[in-house]
């Protein structure tokens, strides 16, 4: 499939690993040059090195996309890499777990900043010169909470539907620019992240990290958890010139866990 990707510059936000880094592979191997960004310099720097060593195009802005009012500037910087960027994915470390009453004011604002105006204000930063060139991309990894709450996941469940809000409004103002606005809601995907939350699951309950994994698959009809690239596939799609007529959706990858028609 010709996929449109070649020489087109991309931003992958959250890829030093796990959802992040598989999205940055799956875009260079279509030909694209990708600047990954996240806090770990060192992460980003083998994982840069390792992409080049496949004969791909890539580099690095380190950054906290925490830090809000230093995001125009990681904009600027990844911009600065190829000369513009044309494709932007939104995503980064999930809010931690808890219910109703177990955060703080403070812990909600934190969480809010990440999750939701980390994809604002990058997009808000990089969209109108892809509406200007007449082409771009916006695909922001949210979460299967999204269409279906997750018991424990209260900040997820609330400000990823944030997120999909925003995104819907903001693809009905560049629909006709060229821009496509689109969401992942990302299933149980096997990434670092799940791997620790098994590990620290399983020395609670005395069982292995195996089990403890088999058991969160377990709910999934697919009875498996995504592997990365599965996930990074359907964006490396979305990002391409085959889905040129798709914007405003949550596209659901999940192995068919959320229920509904
Ligand atoms: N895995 C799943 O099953 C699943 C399912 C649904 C939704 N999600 C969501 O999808 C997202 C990615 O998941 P994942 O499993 O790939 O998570 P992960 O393994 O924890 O990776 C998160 C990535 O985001 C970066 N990051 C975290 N905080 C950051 C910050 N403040 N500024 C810049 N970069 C930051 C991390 O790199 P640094 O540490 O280098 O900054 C890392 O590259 C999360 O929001 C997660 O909640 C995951």
């Amino acid at each position: 499939m010709e996929t449109g990707l070649e020489g087109k510059r991309a931003l992958v936000c959250g890829a030093s690993r796990g959802l992040g880094f598989a999205c940055a592979k799956a875009l260079c191997r279509e030909g694209a040059r990708v600047v990954l960004l996240s806090r770990n310099e060192e992460a980003l720097r083998e994982r840069v090195e390792y992409l080049k060593g496949q004969g791909w195009e890539a580099s690095y802005v380190v950054g906290d996309l925490a830090r809000t009012e230093g995001i125009q500037q990681l904009a600027e910087r990844a911009r600065l890499k190829y000369g513009g960027v044309d494709i932007l994915v939104n995503n980064a470390g999930g809010p931690p777990a808890g219910d109703n009453l177990s955060f703080t004011y403070q812990q909600w604002e934190d969480s809010f900043r990440l999750t939701f105006l980390s994809a604002e204000e990058m997009t808000k930063h990089l969209i109108l010169d892809m509406a200007e060139r007449g082409w771009g991309r916006v695909i922001n990894l949210t979460s299967i909470t999204v269409r279906q709450p997750v018991t424990g996941l209260i900040l997820s469940n609330s400000i990823r539907m944030a997120v999909v809000g925003w995104a819907k409004t903001l693809s009905l103002e560049f629909a006709g620019s060229g821009v496509t606005v689109n969401n992942i809601a990302t299933g149980y995907t096997l990434t670092e992240r799940i791997e620790e939350l098994a590990t620290s699951r399983a020395e609670k309950s005395g069982k292995t990290v195996q089990e403890e994994i088999e058991s969160m698959a377990a709910q999934i009809p697919m009875k498996r958890m995504a592997d990365p690239d599965e996930i990074a596939s359907v964006v490396a799609f979305l990002a391409s010139s085959k889905a040129s007529y798709i914007t405003g959706s949550t596209i659901a990858v999940d192995g068919g866990y959320i229920i509904g028609m």
